[in-house]
């Protein structure tokens, strides 16, 4: 029964408690107990030491936030210089039924979504490049669109599409209040040409652009107009301008956090510094370690303006674990429900309810009104204005999906929607019966799920990560098996004095030492089989 106590650190623990040697061959039950009590403790009073202490997760979280970082020849460089996993850019547009009806005045607008059309998305990193003694880093990112036939409902050179004719209404917007008789003399030019408030185009046309009629004859007024319209036109191959990240190689919080866009540390858009401050990363890249408290910041160019987004709930996509970050409801909130928001409403006692955003300051002055699909999150009454729209929280809303130790993107969906905001312009009777509507014209999808391969190196990491940061509790559960075996043998060893000293058949452990290790060293196999 003695023999049963075999494992493989027995001779050097033996020569550790040298003096004991004799005792232990005459007496091995003891000794067995002595030595794995003694490990045992020694294991646990270690395990538990370094896990209060957090040694080793101190260690692995320093390590990782050495490691993500923008420095040249790291793999996270790579992979930000040039993101391997495909995204996706989904058009989905609303196709107006009921045009003439609602210019009398008569009805509601009726809409119906067309698509999607879908686009996969390149976006290479350029002219990158090291500033500020490399705590900094420049680039552009250049975006380019593929259309995709096999994602797309349809032709985009075909499908035709009814909507607001945005290039008239910018350009009576521009002229609000440019006094009667320019309002008249453009109004009537428009009538000659046949103008209306509504337009049908391709879906091509109104995505990538089309020589406008109107736009073509004020070009001949001022010559900087850009005879071309067109919803993403000159946006296929070229950039947002330049933008500075932090490296992360100071403060791994800073890990992508813009330091500056167009070479400014704000923008200039809006009334209040606090609603012009460019806040956080451009959402492709988010410091390690997140929590679920955090504050997430995001700037996008396409909304001239900061937004954040909070913890939603867990949630697991190619076998990593991912927190879910959205934007809450006070994200779009007027100012009048969130303070924070007073900034982005220009024009006083025109300021937007809850849910939409004008961006016409960005927009060349353009009418035009940015919110979350079908108003999700948005006051009531513009979704109640149109009739075929009804927000989703499910379909609509933008996420991203976060691992929280590596703050890499697992998945992102970027959901938005372009409107235009349409009232009557007095001097124009083209406006004449228009009630105040935020009118949707399309809205978007932008999605990238993280791609096999670099779903399984992270996993490997987090392995790692775990591991690592785990070691301790290993200790301790070592030490805890260990002195409960102590504990058996104590029990045994008191129960079976008085016969232990006959045991006379003592065979040395080297004799049986292979056929024990073969159940594999754990100490299951200790019942008492030799007690007979
Ligand atoms: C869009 O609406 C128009 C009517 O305004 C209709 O003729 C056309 O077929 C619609 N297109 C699609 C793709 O539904
Ligand atoms: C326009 O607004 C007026 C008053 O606010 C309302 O009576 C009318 O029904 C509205 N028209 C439409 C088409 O919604
Ligand atoms: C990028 O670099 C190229 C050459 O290295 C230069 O010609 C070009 O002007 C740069 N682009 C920008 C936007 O700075
Ligand atoms: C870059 O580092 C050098 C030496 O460490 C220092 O003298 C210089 O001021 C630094 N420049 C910037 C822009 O931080
Ligand atoms: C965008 O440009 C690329 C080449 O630069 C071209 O292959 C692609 O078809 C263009 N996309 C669209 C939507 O025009
Ligand atoms: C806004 O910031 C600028 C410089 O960053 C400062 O000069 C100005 O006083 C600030 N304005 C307000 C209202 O705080
Ligand atoms: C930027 O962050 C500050 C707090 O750090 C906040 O007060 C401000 O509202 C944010 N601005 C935007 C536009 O999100
Ligand atoms: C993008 O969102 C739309 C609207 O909810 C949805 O129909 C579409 O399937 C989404 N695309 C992806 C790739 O999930």
């Amino acid at each position: 029964m003695q023999n049963l106590c075999v494992f493989r650190g027995r001779a050097l623990l033996t020569r550790w408690t040298l003096g004991f040697t004799d005792t232990c061959t005459m007496r091995k039950g003891s000794c067995c107990m002595f030595t794995s009590g003694v490990i045992g403790a020694v294991l646990l009073i270690m395990g538990t030491g370094l896990f209060v202490s957090g040694l080793f997760q101190t260690l692995i979280h320093n390590k990782l936030k050495g490691e993500i970082t923008l420095t040249e020849g790291s793999k996270i460089f790579a992979t930000w210089k040039n993101p391997p996993p495909p995204v996706y850019m989904e058009f989905f547009i609303f196709n107006v039924t009921n045009p003439d009806q609602f210019l009398k005045g008569e009805a509601k607008p009726h809409v119906t979504t067309m698509g999607p059309y879908t686009y996969r998305e390149f976006r290479p990193k350029h002219n990158v490049s090291f500033v500020h003694n490399g705590t900094k880093v420049a680039a552009y990112t250049k975006k380019i669109f593929v259309f995709e036939p096999e994602k797309s409902v349809g032709d985009p050179n075909v499908d035709l599409v009814t909507t607001v004719n945005i290039p008239a209404v910018a350009v009576i917007n521009r002229l609000k209040g440019a006094g009667f008789w320019v309002a008249s003399g453009i109004s009537m030019y428009m009538g000659s040409i046949g103008t209306t408030m509504f337009m049908t185009h391709t879906v091509q046309e109104l995505l990538w652009g089309f020589k406008d009629p109107l736009l073509t004859r004020l070009k001949t007024i001022k010559p900087e107009t850009d005879e071309y319209f067109g919803l993403m036109l000159h946006k296929n191959s070229s950039d947002d301008g330049e933008f500075v990240y932090h490296t992360g190689e100071q403060n791994y919080l800073d890990f992508g956090r813009i330091y500056t866009w167009k070479g400014e540390k704000m923008v200039s858009f809006w009334k209040t510094n606090q609603s012009n401050m460019i806040n956080g990363t451009d959402g492709s890249s988010f410091h390690p370690f997140l929590t679920k408290e955090e504050r997430l910041n995001v700037f996008t160019p396409d909304l001239c303006r900061s937004i954040h987004m909070r913890f939603e709930k867990e949630v697991e996509l190619k076998g990593i674990p991912a927190y879910r970050f959205t934007p809450p409801r006070d994200t779009l909130a007027s100012g009048k429900n969130n303070p924070e928001n007073e900034g982005f409403c220009v024009t006083p006692k025109k300021c937007l309810d809850d849910g939409v955003l004008d961006v016409s300051v960005c927009r060349k002055g353009a009418p035009v009104v940015v919110s979350f699909p079908h108003f999700h999150l948005g006051d009531e009454k513009y979704a109640q204005a149109i009739d075929g729209i009804s927000p989703v929280h499910e379909h609509h809303q933008t996420f991203l999906d976060l691992n929280p130790t590596m703050g890499v993107p697992v998945r992102a969906m970027k959901r938005a929607q372009f409107n235009i905001h349409l009232e009557r312009v007095s001097g124009f009777p083209l406006t004449r019966n228009l009630n105040n509507t935020i009118f949707p014209i399309l809205f978007l999808n932008e999605s990238v799920v993280i791609d096999d391969a670099s779903a399984a190196r992270i996993q490997k990491l987090l392995l790692i990560v775990t591991l690592v940061s785990r070691f301790p509790l290993i200790l301790v559960a070592m030490g805890v098996i260990l002195l409960l075996v102590s504990i058996i043998l104590a029990i045994r060893f008191y129960q079976n004095k008085p016969s232990a000293k006959k045991d006379t058949s003592y065979v040395p452990v080297s004799a049986k030492v292979d056929d024990q290790d073969e159940k594999n060293g754990t100490f299951i196999g200790m019942t008492p089989v030799d007690k007979s």
